[in-house]
């Protein structure tokens, strides 16, 4: 049979990716979360499940590198690619918001420096609400922006609200709700229909056990 590969967010969303396809009944019996190893086998041996850094997923696929990829929303809403984008996998549940501290007040200002991993996000946001902005890109910690007073506010995802709540700021207006994904190749499709919808099929019998 041939191998489909599909690539995944490493971080927060495998552990549950992995036992979703679990239910599915696409087994990788030798995953260890705490591996560092990053190509998998299914027991079957025609699904070769490779681990990349969550931003680099689209790529992968875009590209023709990953048949199948797994990656939240807020990825693909941030760098939009050329793949198509066929099921919502109801997993890595979280949201983009604004935060900061719980005194400001978005609407009394024309101009905000916005600290993100998300920039074209976040200034698309900011651009439709009329409000002018600096943004600055960051890679991560990106909650301590306002806290040293790089930035006014922040733009990020939040999953739980510890990382907000144990740094003293609040989520000031959420912007999108956002969940994993699963995308494809456009090339792969064509070539390898049957075998991508067989996929998808099992995920999907195996989303109605998961939830
Ligand atoms: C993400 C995000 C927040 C945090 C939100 O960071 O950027 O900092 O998780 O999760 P919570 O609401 O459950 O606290 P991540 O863990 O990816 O680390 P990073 O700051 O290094 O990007």
């Amino acid at each position: 049979m041939e191998i489909l590969t599909v690539a995944m967010a490493k971080g927060r969303i495998a552990n549950q990716a992995i036992t979703l396809l679990t239910e599915a009944g696409i087994l990788f019996s030798d995953y260890d979360h705490k591996s560092r190893k990053l190509i998998f086998m299914d027991e079957t041996k025609s699904i070769k499940l490779i681990f990349v850094k969550a931003v680099d997923v689209p790529t992968y696929v875009e590209q023709g590198a990953a048949d199948i990829g797994v990656i939240g929303k807020d990825v693909l809403l941030e760098d939009p690619k050329d793949v198509y984008e066929l099921l919502d996998l109801g997993i890595g549940k979280c949201k983009v918001a604004i935060a900061g501290f719980p005194d400001t007040e978005l609407g009394a200002r024309t101009q905000l420096k916005v600290a993100s991993k998300y920039p074209n996000i976040a200034k698309s946001h900011f651009d439709q609400k009329g409000i002018r902005t600096d943004i600055i890109k960051l890679n991560g910690s990106v909650e301590l922006a306002p806290l040293i007073g790089l930035a006014d506010c922040i733009v990020d995802i939040v999953e739980t609200g510890t990382t907000l709540k144990e740094n003293g700021l609040v989520v000031l207006e959420t912007i999108t709700e956002v969940s994993a994904r699963l995308i494809v190749n456009k090339a792969s499709y064509a070539i390898k229909t049957e075998r991508i919808q067989d996929f998808i099929s099992d995920v999907k019998k195996g989303l109605e056990v998961y939830s």
